[in-house]
Order: C-alpha cells, then sequence, then structure tokens
C-alpha cells in the first residue's frame, strides 16, 4: 500500500526551492492593452467547474486575451457547463439565448460551450445551436487558443478528446472573482466509481491524480500570496494516488493532506468529495493529528437504503456507511458531517425512502444538498432501470428531506450557541458592512460584529451568541 510517510520534509523544502527558482512564480499579465481580446467566462455546476473556469482563463491569459466580467465587452463568451441533471443543462440552454442576443448586437463575437455538456453532446451541440462556434470538453483546454484560430478562418472549433493523463499540473490557474482568501486546487480528474445516476464518468473520463509536486507548491505560492485555506477538490479524493516516477515513492490522499497541511499552520486545508467506500482511517487521524485541516468531511450517501444503495451502484450498504460514520465520531468527535441526497430513484419504495430520512436522523449532518433523481442519457440507470417514480412522488419525498435536514441542521447550529470558535475572515457579511463573514473548522458560516483593525484573511475567536438553520451568529471575543 501507501507509505505512512512520504519524506514530507523532502517534498515541501523542494517546492519551496522551485518557487525560488521560477514554476509558479509569474503571476497572470491580466492584459491592458486595449485592443486585447477579451473573453468572458460564466461557470455552472461543481466546485470543480469553477476551479477548470480559473485553468480556462490562464490559458487564455498566457497567449494574450483579457478577461473581463462585462459580457457586453467581450469579444469571446464562454460558458462552462453541467450535465449533472437536466435541470443543469435546461439553464445553460436558457443562458445561450442570451448569448445570442449579444452575438445579434455585437457581430463577431463568438459562443463557446466547454464541460461536461459539451463533452456529452459533442458535435450535436454546434448543429442544435448554431449560434455556438466553440465546443471544447474538459480535457482539452490546452487547445481553446488554437481552436479560436480555428473558428476566426471559417472554421468550428471543436475538441471533446478525453485524456487519461491530463491534469493541467503545471498551471497556474488564474483566480476569478477571488476574495483573495479561499482558493480551490484541483488533485485529481475524472472518475472510475459508475454510479448507476451519474453522467460525470462519461463527461470527465476516467481518474487520474495530479503530481503532488505541483498540488504543494499552488498551495505554497497561495499561501505566499496571502490566501488563507485551500480545498482540495476531486470527484473522489479518497481515491488520490500519486508515484513519484523518479523514486517510486507512493503519495496516498492521507499523505497529500498531511503535506498540504504542513505548508503552513496558517493555512487551512479543506477538501472534497469523499467516496464512503474509499475513506480510511488513515485519512481521519491525519486529520484529527492537524489543526488546520478543517474537521468537516462531505460524505454523500445518496440514499439510506441497502437495496437503492446497491441499484446505484455505490459498492457500499447502510451498514457500512454508518461504520464509516463511527469511525469519523470517533476519531474526530468535533468533526461535522454533510452529505448529498437523492429522492425517487428508480423503485425507490415509500419503507426505502424512509430509510433515507431515518439515515439523516442519525447521522446528524450538518448540512445536506439534496435532489430528485433526474434521469441521465446513457448512465447505467437509463440503460438499465425504469424511471418508475412519478415526478410529484420524487418531488413530496424530496420536500419530506429537505423539511428534515432543516430541523436537523437548526438543532446541529442550536448546539454551537455558547461556544467559542476560530473563524477565518472572508469579507463583510452580505446583509451588513459593519459585519463580517467567515467560516468556523466545520465549514458553518459565521457572522459577527467588525472589531477594529481585524481584515479579511486573519483569524479571530468569536463567541456564538444565535443561529438559525444556516448561519451562526456571535461576537469576536478577546482571549
Ligand atoms: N439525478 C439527481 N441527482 C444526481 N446527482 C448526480 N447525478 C444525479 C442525477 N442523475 C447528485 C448526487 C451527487 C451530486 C453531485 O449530484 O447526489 O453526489
Ligand atoms: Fe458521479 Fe459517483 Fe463519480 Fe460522484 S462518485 S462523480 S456520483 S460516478
Amino acid at each position: 500500500m501507501y507509505n505512512d510517510n512520504p519524506t514530507l520534509e523532502g517534498i515541501n523544502k523542494e517546492i519551496i526551492e522551485c518557487k525560488q527558482g521560477e514554476v509558479f512564480q509569474q503571476d497572470k499579465k491580466e492584459g491592458t492593452s486595449s485592443d486585447a481580446r477579451k473573453f468572458y467566462i460564466e461557470s455552472y455546476g461543481c466546485q470543480m467547474n469553477f476551479s477548470d473556469s480559473e485553468i480556462v482563463a490562464s490559458v487564455l491569459a498566457d497567449v494574450g486575451f483579457q478577461s473581463t466580467t462585462n459580457m457586453e465587452e467581450s469579444d469571446i463568451i464562454l460558458i462552462n457547463t453541467c450535465s449533472i441533471r437536466e435541470k443543469a443543462e435546461d439553464t445553460v440552454r436558457k443562458r445561450l439565448r442570451v448569448f445570442d442576443k449579444v452575438k445579434e448586437r455585437k457581430p463577431g463575437t463568438l459562443v463557446g460551450v466547454l464541460g461536461c455538456m459539451a463533452e456529452r453532446l459533442k458535435k450535436k451541440l454546434l448543429e442544435e445551436e448554431k449560434l455556438v462556434d466553440l465546443v471544447v470538453g474538459p480535457d482539452a483546454y490546452r487547445d481553446l487558443p488554437k481552436l479560436v484560430t480555428e473558428v476566426d478562418e471559417g472554421g468550428k472549433g471543436i475538441n471533446v478528446y478525453l485524456s487519461r493523463e491530463e491534469t493541467y499540473a503545471d498551471i497556474n490557474p488564474m483566480r476569478l472573482g477571488s476574495n483573495g482568501v479561499t482558493a480551490f486546487i484541483s488533485i485529481m480528474r475524472g472518475c472510475d466509481n459508475m454510479c448507476s445516476f451519474c453522467v460525470v464518468p462519461f463527461t470527465r473520463g476516467r481518474e487520474r491524480s495530479r503530481d503532488a509536486f505541483s498540488i504543494v507548491a499552488e498551495a505554497t505560492d497561495l499561501y505566499l500570496k496571502g490566501y488563507r485555506e485551500v480545498t482540495l477538490l476531486g470527484q473522489n479524493v479518497d481515491s488520490y494516488k500519486w508515484e513519484n516516477p523518479e523514486t517510486g515513492e507512493k503519495v496516498s490522499f492521507a499523505n497529500l493532506l498531511e503535506l498540504v497541511a504542513l505548508v503552513h499552520p496558517d493555512l487551512r486545508v479543506r477538501f472534497s468529495t469523499s467516496h464512503p467506500k474509499d475513506m480510511t482511517d488513515e485519512v481521519l487521524h491525519t486529520m484529527a493529528k492537524y489543526e488546520n485541516i478543517c474537521k468537516y468531511i462531505h460524505l454523500p450517501v445518496q440514499s439510506g437504503n441497502s437495496r437503492v444503495l446497491e441499484l446505484m451502484n455505490r459498492t457500499y450498504d447502510r451498514d457500512w456507511y454508518i461504520d464509516r460514520l463511527n469511525a469519523i465520531n470517533r476519531i474526530i468527535p468535533d468533526c461535522a458531517i454533510s452529505s448529498d441526497i437523492i429522492t425517487g430513484f428508480c423503485t425507490e419504495t415509500e419503507t426505502e425512502h424512509q430509510d433515507t430520512l431515518s439515515m439523516i436522523e442519525l447521522a446528524n449532518y450538518s448540512m445536506s444538498y439534496m435532489f430528485f433523481y433526474s434521469e441521465r442519457p446513457g448512465t447505467l440507470a437509463a440503460r438499465k432501470y425504469e424511471d418508475d417514480i412519478p415526478l410529484e412522488v420524487k418531488k413530496r419525498r424530496l420536500q419530506e428531506v429537505i423539511r428534515l435536514q432543516t430541523q436537523i441542521s437548526f438543532r446541529h447550529n442550536q448546539k454551537d450557541i455558547g461556544k467559542t470558535f476560530k473563524v477565518l475572515i472572508e469579507g463583510d457579511s452580505k446583509k451588513s458592512d459593519q459585519e463580517f463573514k467567515g467560516r468556523n473548522s466545520q465549514n458553518k458560516m459565521v457572522v459577527f460584529p467588525k472589531k477594529e483593525g481585524l481584515k479579511p484573511g486573519e483569524y479571530t475567536i468569536v463567541k456564538i451568541t444565535d443561529a438559525t438553520s444556516a448561519t451562526l451568529k456571535g461576537e469576536i471575543i478577546n482571549i
């Protein structure tokens, strides 16, 4: 298996040395010349898509394009898309209609579809959506400048090739819409799991892990630029594995977490998403060992019923999941756990739905992302099972799940009243510039009155005085 301790100091030392060289030194030159072509990018779907858009921006900035947040003044409009549910695709199609109008007003504007929808629909997208000029899959972003040139020359730019190797390891993402405090780092791409409801293995291809050196280098670079929190991203982070080609040394996810935690004690580390079948005690022990690894795990259950889990091809059952919950509670007693839940999967009975509700109670999730099942073309479930639960039943079950989760979240947050937390200040609260917002280690949003001298990117201790199902409220205390 994997090494427990992959010469941590060695790796971190090398990264600092390569920083003093060049590898991650150069900031993106955000083009300043007024004749530079401008691109505008919108992102939908998961955090991975938002992170990918930062890679796209970097690729384009490297060849002299300039990023803009004003769609009207852009020469290239890009939309990074999600296919996970039908609704996500509908949203994208609506946005394409809006882009059409911009094209009418400003002929010559290019429109490009990136990401999962590009990959799923391929050439069909160019045929269906006549005004789309570029179709670029998640592994083809390096090709964007070349594809733009092809479109300029009268062609259509399409590359939906899925790679077994691409991890964009050497690309320093251009942080878009950043608060300067928190950032995402993509540590792997693709997914090999084949959950029967999920389109991701088809749109993002095979799982591959990124070079650990480049991940630690990116985290170090972010820390030196003033960032204080990184979230390591992957569809299934627990199956991260990378082998140093020179030494043969193996790095597991637990090892990687440790390496990133060692970048600096003031750099918080989060990660998402964990798969219950792969989440090891080793990862939990690493989390417990480092104060700066946040005590929060997103551990999607999808369903609380073993038969449904089998149909979903999740490869664990209810008991296995409960065992993982117990391990978390034993090893990291102050850890918050969240989940993804699907209601109304093929053949799900009312009793099986009740098992999902009881799992929400049992797991005591701090929050969940909840969906009704949406059949996706080409998935295992679409090929094997009938989508037989009527829409109104799926939606009613979803409402029950949401209602219960809201109660549990409220209870979870109420229990925090009177406690004190170390909070990383992210910026002004949504409602008032007299208040800061930030998160505690458990990923709960905390809102509190500002105090002179404190600014985003700094830590402060907050005592919780009030709580809703979504937010904690408190005040800074002097310790
Ligand atoms: N229908 C509904 N929800 C889905 N998810 C993935 N595929 C589907 C689908 N076909 C949900 C899962 C996953 C989350 C990212 O989206 O809960 O964990
Ligand atoms: Fe989809 Fe399952 Fe992979 Fe998550 S683990 S991306 S739900 S196939």
